[in-house]
Parts: structure tokens; C-alpha cells; sequence
């Protein structure tokens, strides 16, 4: 065959070639996005429904008999958690480092004739932690729910704030969590089943005064919790639950001296029923009030002039966290 010709034959069966890998290539991708279109409408529509059916409609988990952990559960949240868990015959596991505390909270939830499992673990405690897991799977059973909770705010300026503060702060608002996670997660990817929750807050989406170690551990246990959710997702552990939960100012002590401006603090009890609920509906991202999720996200699509004129004309962060107590008050009182 004469050389031109075997060249031409060749060139086009490679432009054949060129032409099915690219039409395989389009089908599939147009394929993709029909079903992901399709997805989108169904996930919307689904939780469209789901926002507007009323409460006793929508299915929840039951957590009776469920073995669920508390950390700084004798504190105003986690201890209004573990009451509710207990009447809802949970088998409640609080950890918390105040002693007394955790001794009153425990006198408390008895007096209703409820048992409660309580254990004096500091949670910045590496070792700790996973020594007291350990005797908690020993005395109690593997845990089905972690409620990470505990929590400090040290409430001064960023100079002011000593070093040691800004340490601990990270340590207890979410270097804890790595530490109690990985107590807890591999049982939950054994059995196939486990829920994790994260105590987050409204300032780990929007940073505000006082508050630039409180708020940047908070914007980090939205980072964890999302990159665990991702992580297990991919390996397939879509029965391990995550709960990530983002309230406002809460009536506790921890925000002693702050005079919220547009909305009055929310009172822990309601923060603990929704957190209960949040976990029976297997909720992944709850923020308190609900309408904040939308709001704060904004910051995001405005000039950040017109972001500063808001915050400090109409939310008004800096007027309400001046009078905060700081945490030396805090100890001292
Ligand atoms: N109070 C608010 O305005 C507010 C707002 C948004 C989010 N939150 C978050 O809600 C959670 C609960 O806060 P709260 O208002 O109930 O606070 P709280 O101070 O009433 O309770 C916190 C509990 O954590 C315990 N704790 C602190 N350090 C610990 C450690 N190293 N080891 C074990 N336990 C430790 C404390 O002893 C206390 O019992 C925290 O994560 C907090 O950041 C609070």
C-alpha cells in the first residue's frame, strides 16, 4: 500500500477513535447531570417538605436504652441535655471537670428517679479521655451518641487575652473533640451505626468582639464536623450519624455581662430540646435561631464596608459583648 495512503488510514481511524472516546465522554457527563438535576429537585423538594411538617409527623429515633455521652455535661446546656436524655430513658454518660458540679447534676437527675453515669474527665486530657473511655465501655457499653459540649470563653481582646487562655480555649472547644471522637468513632464504624454531635456556635460563622479565640475554635468545629461527615460519607459509613449545632447567646453564665441587642439570649432548656431533636430527626446542620443559617452566609455576597455597617449599626456585636465578664470574674466569682 502505498505510504500516503496507510498514513490517511490511519489518521482517521485515529480521529474515529478521538470521535467515540469524546461522545462517551459528553453522554456520560450529560447523563450525570440529568440525574443530579433530578437529584437536586427530589433533595429541595424533600426538605421543603420536611421544614413545614409538623413535628409529631416527622419520624424521629427513639434513644431510649441508647448509651449517650455528655462532655461538660453538668454545665447550663449539658446538664438540661442530660435531664432530657434521661426522661427520654436514655442511658446518660456525663463527663465533666467540675467536680462539684457534676455531683449536683447527678443528685439532680437522681431526685427524678433516673440513673446517670457520671466521671470527673478533663477533656483537653489526651490520656484521659481515653482511659475514662475505656472504663466507660467497660462499665457501661460502647457509646451510640457523643455529644461534644463542653465549652470556655475567656471573653477579653485579643491583647489582653493571655497566652495559657488562647491555648486552652482550643483545647476545650475542639482539640477535645479529636480526642473524644477517636475514643468513640471506631466501635460506631465496627457496628455500623453511631451518631457524633458538635456544639458549635453563631460566632463560628460570624466572628465578633472579644471573642477571636472563642470564635475561631467555633469556626473550627464546623470545619471538623463537615470534614468528618465527608470523610465518612466516602468510605461508605452512611449509618454513623453527625449533628452539627450553632446556637445564639445562651442564658448559661458563659456570656455573663453581654447585653444582646436585637434578641434576648436563648434559655438552655430550649437549646437541649432541640439539640434532642436535632438528633432524633438526624439533622446535619442546626443553627439557633433557624433563620440565622440564611442570614449570616450574606456577609459573604455584600462589599465589606456595608458588612461592618451592619454589624456594628444593626446587630451591633461590638455594643453587646463590651460588658462581658471576663474569665478571671468568672473564676473568681
Ligand atoms: N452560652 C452561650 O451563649 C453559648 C452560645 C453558643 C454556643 N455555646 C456552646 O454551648 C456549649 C455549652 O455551653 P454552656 O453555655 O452550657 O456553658 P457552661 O459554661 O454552662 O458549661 C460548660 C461545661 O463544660 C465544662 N468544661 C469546661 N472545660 C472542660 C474540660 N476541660 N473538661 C470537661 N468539661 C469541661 C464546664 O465545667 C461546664 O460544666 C459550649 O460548647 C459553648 O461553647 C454556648
Amino acid at each position: 500500500m502505498h505510504p500516503y495512503v496507510r498514513r490517511t488510514i490511519r489518521a482517521t481511524l485515529a480521529s474515529l477513535e478521538w470521535l467515540r472516546i469524546t461522545t462517551l465522554r459528553v453522554t456520560t457527563r450529560i447523563i450525570e447531570l440529568i440525574v443530579l438535576s433530578w437529584l437536586s429537585v427530589y433533595y429541595i423538594a424533600e426538605a421543603l417538605i420536611l421544614t413545614f411538617t409538623p413535628a409529631f409527623l416527622r419520624r424521629q429515633k427513639t434513644l431510649r436504652g441508647k448509651i449517650v455521652l455528655v462532655t461538660g455535661g453538668a454545665g447550663g446546656v449539658g446538664q438540661e441535655l442530660a435531664l432530657r436524655l434521661a426522661r427520654q430513658k436514655a442511658r446518660v454518660v456525663i463527663w465533666d471537670n467540675n467536680e462539684k458540679a457534676l455531683e449536683k447534676v447527678r443528685e439532680k437527675i437522681e431526685s427524678e428517679g433516673y440513673k446517670v453515669h457520671t466521671y470527673p474527665v478533663d477533656v483537653t486530657d489526651r490520656e484521659n479521655v481515653y482511659k475514662y473511655a475505656d472504663i466507660v465501655k467497660s462499665d457501661i457499653g460502647h457509646i451510640d451518641v457523643l455529644i461534644n459540649n463542653a465549652g470556655i470563653v475567656c471573653g477579653q481582646t485579643f491583647l489582653e487575652i493571655p497566652d495559657y487562655m488562647i491555648e486552652k480555649t482550643f483545647k476545650v472547644n475542639i482539640l477535645s473533640h479529636y480526642w473524644t471522637t477517636k475514643a468513640f468513632l471506631p466501635n460506631m464504624i465496627k457496628t455500623g451505626k453511631g451518631h457524633i454531635v458538635t456544639i458549635g456556635s453563631l460566632t463560628g460563622l460570624l466572628g465578633t468582639y472579644k471573642c477571636t479565640d472563642y470564635s475561631a475554635s467555633k469556626h473550627a468545629t464546623i470545619g471538623f464536623h463537615e470534614s468528618l461527615l465527608i470523610e465518612l460519607k466516602t468510605h461508605g459509613h452512611h449509618q454513623i450519624k453527625m449533628t452539627l449545632v450553632c446556637p445564639y447567646f445562651i442564658n448559661t453564665g458563659m456570656f455573663a455581662g453581654c447585653k444582646p441587642r436585637n434578641m434576648n439570649m436563648l434559655e438552655p432548656k430550649d437549646v437541649a430540646k432541640r439539640i434532642i431533636t436535632a438528633i432524633r430527626r438526624e439533622e446535619v446542620y442546626v443553627t439557633m435561631p433557624a433563620f440565622s443559617r440564611f442570614v449570616l452566609p450574606v456577609k459573604n455576597f455584600i462589599p465589606a464596608k456595608l458588612n461592618w455597617a451592619l454589624v456594628y449599626k444593626v446587630i451591633q456585636g461590638p455594643q453587646s459583648m463590651m460588658g462581658m465578664r471576663n474569665f478571671q470574674e468568672v473564676e473568681a466569682a
